[in-house]
């Protein structure tokens, strides 16, 4: 059974088609980066599959519950930062991250464990005491990062969560997510920072007017990418999206 099963899925805001007949399934151990300009349609798609928009038409399962019919089991092995934060600020880090364990299930000795971890990964542990409306920009898209990740949900999808993250965090998190989905986990990532996707993820999905014009692996990624005309992953999204003329220009 896949982690993510999108079927035939479209969504129009009056005229435009933000999201057009798009297909996508995403296996245990993946780990996807979702690219495509501004308006691509990437954050619709992400909105549909943690069940915050309806879709006009198609599906969307998450380890085999569809999240119109199923959505509790299917939220249920779901993690999802968005790209607007919506967090509960009045409560401080921890207070979030254990309201989330105990959603998701987790004993009193493994959400300790937990937090812990998150904390630590994140930085975060001297402000674990202090109420989230009080954290810096980055500080805020950490926790929720941590929130996504407490009790290792089977699909963890992250729209544009590192913008304003610091580079250590940068770096530990995106070596904490290559080892998330060797636990057999997946997950789907929106990023515009291509290097550090192509550092971090195992398939590349471009989304171009709400249709997938390319889908990579890391290998057939790197096997273009050693040509001097596509020399790296932006080379290659360029003219995957139609704009190979600003190749010359990078
Ligand atoms: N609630 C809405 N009402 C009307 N149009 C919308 C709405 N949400 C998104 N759109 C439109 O749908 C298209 C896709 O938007 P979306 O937010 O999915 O793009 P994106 O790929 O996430 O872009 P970005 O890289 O800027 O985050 C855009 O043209 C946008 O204007
Ligand atoms: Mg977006």
């Amino acid at each position: 059974m896949s982690i993510l099963e999108i079927q035939n899925l479209c969504k129009t805001f009056g005229k435009l088609k933000a999201v057009d007949d798009l297909c996508m399934t995403i296996e245990e151990g993946q780990a996807v980066a979702f690219i495509g300009q501004n308006g691509a349609g990437k954050s619709t798609t992400m909105r549909t599959i943690a069940g915050l928009s309806s879709p006009d038409s198609g599906s969307v399962k998450i380890s085999g519950f569809d999240i119109a019919s199923s959505p509790v089991e299917a939220r249920q092995h779901l993690g999802y930062v968005p790209q607007e934060l919506s967090l509960y600020r009045y409560l401080t880090g921890d207070e979030y991250l254990s309201l989330i364990a105990k959603i998701r299930g987790l004993s009193a000795d493994e959400t300790e464990k937990q937090i812990s971890e998150l904390l630590n990964l994140c930085d975060l542990d001297a402000a674990r005491n202090r109420l989230i409306r009080e954290y810096s920009g980055g500080m805020a898209r950490k926790i929720a990062m941590a929130g996504a990740l407490i009790g290792t949900p089977d699909l963890v999808v992250l729209d544009e969560s590192f913008v304003g993250l610091d580079p250590e965090s940068t770096y530990k998190l995106g070596r904490y997510l290559k080892s998330y989905v060797l636990r057999g986990r997946a997950i789907l990532i929106s990023s515009h920072v291509l290097d550090m996707l192509h550092s971090m993820c195992t398939r590349f999905f471009i989304l171009h007017h709400g249709q997938c014009v390319a889908d990579y692996t890391l290998e057939q990624v790197n096997e273009i990418c050693s040509s001097p005309d596509t020399p790296n992953l932006t080379a290659l999204y360029l003219r995957k999206t139609g704009q190979a003329e600003l190749i010359e220009k990078q």
